[in-house]
């Protein structure tokens, strides 16, 4: 809100920011956290730092979130105020910041838009000039707020080394410096690292305490997070961190042509002063009401064929494991890869993709028996695609050799396989026509898994002039995106997993045509416990994708129990299970059947740390129903330990309701404890640690019962 005074207040649900113009009209941020929206203005202080830096108008000792190189040459860009807007929207309020650079015909707008029932704010810039040519933008961040923090201040980033190394959880001090989170290769960044990160700006925060600012940048392409900080006056003033988030503008310089609006990848952020669950309960709202499709509506347990059969199946191989998946009690049957290429057979991953006809000598009569086998068993079917990717070896591309992205060079392959320019109109077509052909061959396909297993290596479009190349990296997930809305508009009912050699799109951004992302190739529980820890910050379960497979060949009943705190799913060979793991297994799918509710739309309170602290043996979570009446408890021992056990204490319980409280670890059908509790006990003594063996897990289920009187 605008005050008559020209301060702009922005109330993201009680944190926000405060903006003012000084009597030159340069912008500035004069509070920002907890009740920063209602910062005074202290008309003696001099000096408040710029809310958007611009280079050349800006703090000439830092990067600046805007860096423009304007038609004539000019390098500086300096803002002043034009106006400031709000319009009321749902859930809350859209403040348009309008600057305007005092010499050159150049607009920018702060976009600050709030979502008050989460606290969660979304954030991002748009560009717009009327220069007499085209302008260069070599840095444009969505956000770039000052932070003071103090010199414990630690950052918790999500980079890995790549495939099958999502989430990896690292702690970190911010000293003095920049630190640069930056992910790259356009298609499956997030492989290499998460476009989110969590800030303590007054040292170590844990779940119910200290200061957390968590962010995520809401792109499925290359992000950028940067976070210079320089030391105080003196030992005793604070820190100021100033945190650039975006797209990341590395080899991807931008040329904007007059009247053309850049608009930049919105960046959700939240400021929690009480702990990093609160800023996850604000995450988990603000993508299920913003993000997230059918946030209401409980996944379904899915089958999947990879693990079991790779690219080796026939009809009936599939047949049989549809029927095995129904008989365990799975609610739809996935099938993976491997299942076109009618000249070219796709019995491994060197062809075929791109020509995608159903292989006649894998399943001579289609895929209607198949959706049929699934309609008999009383599950659901659903297919899998990789519309963006072609072989070479492939028809598509023997018709098409124009359709990829490319230089003048010959274009690197990845997994034998080259990224079709979806900037071509008829490619986009061509891909959402992957998706039409697909869910025609029966009308009982009603799921599809979207992979996209390469990076992009050889930036090139020919769609694009060659001063323009750059541009692609932008335009290149803006055209990705057009692509998924034209996919949902055209199958609005059905529902769809984003995948990309694992978990290299899980962003908000992409998100948004989704029901649910597969978290990452590694399944191997152990890790596996880890990796959704760390993911859990930001994502509901019910966005996370979780399946039980052999990797580590860990105990089933272990694998099934993490499992069970995602969305839950198998892929393994079924057919092939012991007597003991059928068992483990049907024991897993009827507790998922009672608890993915409450793991998908509870409220997640987390227990023990596997990622942090002197032990990290174990871990525990638990989901709590929104009237405090259910409960669903895990807990993982990942490791020997001598550390003494934890109790674990479920905070929000109702003290005054007695529960019936039921534990069981999946190897029998007897519940190991099952004992009725009140809620003060519960709170007051906890529950203790069950396991006393590596790569073994409990459960416990909680109800309130309905006691007369
Ligand atoms: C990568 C995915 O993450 C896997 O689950 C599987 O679908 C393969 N691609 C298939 O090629």
């Amino acid at each position: 809100m605008r005050d008559d005074d020209g301060v702009i207040r922005v109330d993201a649900g009680g944190w926000g920011t405060t903006l003012a113009a000084d009597t030159m009209g340069v912008l500035h941020q004069v509070g920002l956290g907890p009740d920063g929206h209602r910062a005074a203005l202290d008309v003696d202080a001099v000096w408040y730092p710029q809310a958007f830096p611009t280079h050349g108008g800006g703090d000439p000792f830092l990067p600046s979130p805007l860096r423009v190189t304007h038609h004539d040459g000019t390098l500086s860009t300096r803002l002043v105020l034009d106006a400031a807007t709000t319009h009321p929207v749902d859930g809350g309020v859209h403040h348009v910041v309008a600057l305007r650079d005092e010499l050159m015909a150049l607009r920018v707008e702060l976009h600050l838009r709030t979502h008050v029932a989460s606290a969660v704010l979304e954030q991002w810039v748009e560009v717009e000039h009327d220069q007499p040519g085209p302008i260069r933008l070599h840095d444009y961040d969505s956000i770039a707020p000052l932070v003071l923090v103090d010199e414990r201040a630690e950052l918790v980033q999500f980079g890995g080394s790549g495939w099958a190394d999502e989430w990896r959880w690292t702690t970190q001090r911010l000293h003095p410096g920049t630190t640069s989170l930056q992910s790259l290769g356009g298609v499956q960044p997030h492989l290499q690292r998460s476009p989110v990160a969590l800030v303590s700006p007054s040292g170590p925060a844990d779940e119910d305490s200290g200061e957390v600012v968590a962010l995520s940048v809401a792109w499925g392409g290359n992000t950028r997070i940067d976070l210079d900080v320089r030391p105080g006056a003196d030992p005793t003033a604070p820190r100021q961190l100033r945190l650039r988030a975006g797209a990341n503008p590395y080899g991807a310089e931008y040329v904007l042509d007059p009247g053309v609006r850049f608009v930049t990848p919105t960046v959700a952020w939240t400021w929690s002063a009480s702990g990093r669950r609160e800023a996850t309960r604000r995450f988990h709202d603000w993508t299920r009401a913003r993000v997230l499709r059918d946030p209401e509506r409980r996944r379904v347990i899915v089958a999947n064929n990879w693990e079991a059969t790779f690219f080796d199946f026939d009809e009936q191989r599939i047949v049989e494991l549809i029927r095995r998946a129904a008989d365990l009690g799975a609610e739809l049957f996935l099938l993976d890869d491997g299942w076109f290429g009618a000249s070219r057979p796709r019995d491994d991953d060197t062809t075929a993709l791109g020509d995608w006809d159903v292989d006649p000598a894998k399943l001579p009569h289609g895929l209607a028996p198949l959706a049929r086998a699934a309609r008999d068993a009383g599950i659901r079917f659903g297919i899998w695609v990789e519309p963006e990717m072609v072989n070479p070896q492939s028809d598509l591309f023997d018709r098409h050799p124009e359709w990829v992205l490319r230089d003048r060079r010959t274009p690197r392959e990845h997994r034998n396989q080259l990224v079709l320019d979806v900037l071509q109109p008829e490619v986009r077509e061509f891909a959402a026509g992957v998706v039409d052909g697909a869910l025609a061959h029966d009308p009982d396909i009603t799921y599809v898994k979207w992979d996209a297993n390469r990076p992009i290596t050889d930036a090139g479009s020919s769609t694009l002039p060659a001063d323009r190349q750059g541009n692609l990296w932008v335009d290149h997930v803006r055209a990705t995106w057009d692509l998924m809305a034209q996919v949902v508009r055209r199958h609005p009912d059905t529902e769809l997993m984003l995948c990309a050699s694992g978990g290299g799109r899980t962003d908000h951004g992409s998100l948004r045509w989704f029901h649910e992302f597969w978290t990452s190739d590694n399944t191997d529980p152990v890790t596996r416990v880890r990796m959704q820890w760390a993911c859990s910050h930001v994502f509901p379960a019910a966005a996370m994708a979780a399946h039980v497979t052999r990797w580590g060949g860990r105990p089933m009943a272990f694998a099934c129990a993490v499992a069970l705190s995602g969305r839950f799913g198998l892929d393994l060979d079924l057919t092939t299970l012991s007597d003991d793991e059928t068992a483990v297994c049907r024991r897993a799918v009827a507790l998922a059947r009672r608890t993915q509710d409450l793991v998908q739309q509870g409220e997640l309170v987390r227990l023990v740390s596997p990622v942090e602290g002197d032990d990290t043996s174990r871990a525990a979570l638990g989901h709590l129903s929104a009237d405090r009446r259910r409960a669903v408890v895990f807990a993982y021992q990942l490791d020997a330990s001598d550390a003494t056990p934890p109790t674990l204490r479920l905070a929000d319980l109702d003290p005054h309701a007695q529960y019936r409280v039921r534990r069981t670890d999946l190897r029998s059908d007897e519940a190991l404890q099952d004992a009725v509790r009140s809620g003060e006990d519960l709170l007051a003594a906890g529950l203790e640690w069950p396991c006393d063996e590596p790569l073994t897990a409990s459960i416990w289920e909680l109800e309130a019962l309905d006691l007369p009187g």
